[in-house]
C-alpha cells in the first residue's frame, strides 16, 4: 500500500498546447496533492502568454517553478533536497532563475528567500496571476515575493495547460482553500478561506475537454460537499446573500448533477470529501447517474471519539458509522476510501484501537495512511504537547497499514470472475503488451492490449488478482464509447 501519493508524486512537464513563438523554457514540477498539480496547469496556462514553453530538462530551463506541499514535515523535506539539486544546475546555468509556489511558499513567505539562497522568487497559491509582474522583477535581478491570500480568486477564467497528461483523465478545481480548521491541518493556513469556482466557468472546462477526447474529469477541492456558488464571495458570507442569490445558489449534489447532464459519456470523480459535510443529497446523485463514479473518497483520520474531537473534525464515530451504512443503503457496491493519521497527540492504545475496530467496520478499499506530523501554527502545535513518541507512531501506523492491506485484498478479490468496465489510460507499467486503466471503484486492471486503445471504455473479466490490481481480459468494448 502506497503511504500516500502526497509527498512522492512527481512533477513532469511535458508540452501539450505550446506556443511556437514562445522562446524562454519553463521547468515547473509539483508536489503534494491534486490540487498543487491543477494549479501548476493554472501557471503553465498564465506563463505561455509570457513567452514560455514547458520543458522537461531542467538543464536548459530558464525559469524553475517547483509547486510545493506543507501538509507534513517530510514533504517540506523533500521540497528542500529538490532546491539542492537545482542549486548543483544552476551552477553550470547561472542565468536560471528559481521560484517556489503553493504551501511551503504561503507559509514561510520573505523568509524562504533568507533560509535558501537559491530561490529568486515566492508566490502563493492565490497569487499566480502576479506572476508576469513578478517575473520581470526577477529578469530585472531583484527577488519578488507575492504571498496575498484572496477571498475570491479562483482562476475560474483561466483555461489549464494540461500538464503531463495521458490526454484521456484530467482534474477540475471547484472550490479554493478550506474554513474547516482541522487542529492539525496547516491548509486554512496556506490556502486561505474557502471559496467557491463560477458553475459556469465549471461546465465550460468539462465541456472543453470533452471536446478534446478526455475520458474522466475528477472534480477537486479540499473540501468539494461544502461547493456553494450564488455569484461569487466566501462561503461564510453566504447568509448575507439576496434573496435570488439563495434560491438560485447550486450546491455540490446540483453541480454533480449538472456536470453529469452536461457529458454524460464522460465519468465523474471528485475529492476530498469531509464526512461532516457530506449530504444525504449527494449519495443520491451519484446513484442517480451512472456517469458518476461509486467511490468516495472519506478520510476520517481517527476512530476515537475524543480524538476526533481534538482534531475539531465535527462529528462522531457514531454519525460517520450512519454515514457508511447511508452510502451502503443508497449504493450497495460503493467503493470508499480513507486518510488515517496515527499518533495524534494524547492518542493512547485504546483510541487507537477504536482506529482499528472502525476500519474493520467499514473494510475501507484503500487508504492513504500517516504518522503526525506537527505542523507550525496549527491549534494542535499552539495547544497540545506533539507527546506520542516517534516508535509508537510507527507501530500504531504500521498496524493501520497492516489491516487496509488486508481489507483491500478482500474488497480487489471481491471482482474475482466478475465482469467490469474498465477506462484505459496507458500502457501497463509492468508490460508493452497489456493496458492499464480503473474501474469506477478506483481500482487498477490490467489486462491484454488486444483491439483496444487508449481512451476505450472496456468490459474486462477479471481472472485473477493482486492485493490492489485486477487482472483480467478484455471482453468488448462496453456501450459508453
Ligand atoms: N481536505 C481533506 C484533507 C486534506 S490533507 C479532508 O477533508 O480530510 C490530506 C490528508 O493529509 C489528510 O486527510 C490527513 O490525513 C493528512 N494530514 C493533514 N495534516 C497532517 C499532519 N499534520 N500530520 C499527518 N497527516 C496530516
Ligand atoms: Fe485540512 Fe481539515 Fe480542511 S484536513 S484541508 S482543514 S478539511
Amino acid at each position: 500500500m502506497k503511504n500516500m501519493i502526497d509527498e512522492k508524486k512527481q512533477g513532469a512537464s511535458l508540452i501539450l498546447e505550446s506556443d511556437t513563438n514562445n522562446s524562454k523554457k519553463l521547468f515547473i514540477e509539483s508536489y503534494g496533492c491534486a490540487m498543487n498539480f491543477s494549479d501548476s496547469e493554472i501557471v503553465a496556462s498564465i506563463l505561455s502568454k509570457q513567452g514560455f514553453n514547458t520543458t522537461q530538462h531542467l538543464e536548459e530551463a530558464d525559469l524553475v517553478l517547483v509547486n510545493t506541499c506543507s501538509i507534513r514535515d517530510k514533504a517540506e523535506q523533500t521540497v528542500r533536497k529538490r532546491l539542492e539539486k537545482y542549486n548543483a544546475v544552476k551552477r553550470i546555468n547561472p542565468k536560471m532563475k528559481v521560484g517556489v509556489l503553493g504551501c511551503m511558499a504561503e507559509r514561510l513567505k520573505s523568509k524562504f528567500l533568507e533560509e535558501e539562497k537559491i530561490v529568486d522568487l515566492v508566490v502563493g497559491p492565490d497569487a499566480y496571476k502576479d506572476l508576469p509582474n513578478l517575473i520581470a522583477e526577477v529578469e530585472d535581478g531583484r527577488n519578488a515575493v507575492n504571498v496575498i491570500l484572496s477571498k475570491e480568486e479562483t482562476y475560474g477564467d483561466i483555461s489549464p495547460v494540461r500538464l503531463n497528461s495521458n490526454g484521456i483523465t484530467a482534474f477540475v478545481s471547484i472550490t479554493r482553500g478550506c474554513d474547516n480548521m482541522c487542529t492539525f491541518c496547516v491548509v486554512p493556513f496556506t490556502r486561505g478561506r474557502e471559496r467557491s469556482r463560477d458553475v459556469q466557468s465549471i461546465l465550460k472546462e468539462i465541456d472543453d475537454l470533452a471536446s478534446k477526447g478526455y475520458k474522466e474529469i475528477t472534480l477537486l477541492g479540499q473540501n468539494v460537499d461544502s461547493y456553494l456558488w450564488y455569484g461569487g464571495g466566501l462561503k461564510k458570507d453566504f447568509e448575507k446573500a439576496s434573496e435570488i442569490q439563495k434560491a438560485t445558489a447550486v450546491n455540490f449534489s446540483k453541480l454533480l448533477a449538472l456536470c453529469a447532464k452536461a457529458q454524460p459519456k464522460m465519468r465523474i470523480r471528485f475529492s476530498t470529501s469531509n464526512p461532516q459535510d457530506m449530504s444525504l443529497d449527494v449519495i443520491e446523485t451519484m446513484a442517480k447517474y451512472d456517469n458518476i463514479c461509486n467511490h468516495i473518497h472519506l478520510p476520517v483520520q481517527s476512530g476515537s471519539d475524543r480524538v476526533l474531537k481534538a482534531m475539531n473534525r465535527l462529528h462522531t464515530r457514531k454519525e460517520y458509522f450512519t454515514l457508511i451504512d447511508n452510502i451502503r443503503r443508497i449504493i450497495p457496491e460503493c467503493a470508499i476510501s480513507q486518510d488515517m493519521i496515527a499518533g495524534f497527540p494524547t492518542e493512547t492504545e485504546k483510541d487507537h484501537k477504536d482506529t482499528m475496530s472502525l476500519m474493520e467496520y467499514v473494510k475501507y478499499n484503500f487508504g492513504y495512511m500517516f504518522t503526525y506530523s506537527e505542523r507550525p501554527g496549527t491549534l494542535a502545535e499552539r495547544k497540545l504537547e506533539d507527546d506520542v513518541p516517534e516508535t509508537i507512531k510507527k507501530q500504531r501506523l504500521s498496524e493501520i497499514i497492516e489491516l487496509q492491506l488486508k481489507h483491500s485484498e478482500y474488497r480487489t478479490k471481491q471482482h474475482l470472475n466478475k465482469t467490469v468496465e474498465v477506462l484505459i489510460e496507458r500502457e501497463s507499467k509492468k508490460s508493452n503488451l497489456h493496458w492499464s486503466g480503473r474501474t469506477q471503484h478506483n481500482i487498477v486492471a490490467v489486462f491484454p492490449k488486444g483491439e483496444f486503445k487508449i481512451g476505450d471504455f472496456v468490459n474486462v473479466k477479471v481472472t485473477d488478482c493482486t492485493k490492489a490490481t485486477l487482472i483480467g481480459e478484455g471482453v468488448s468494448k462496453s456501450k459508453n464509447n
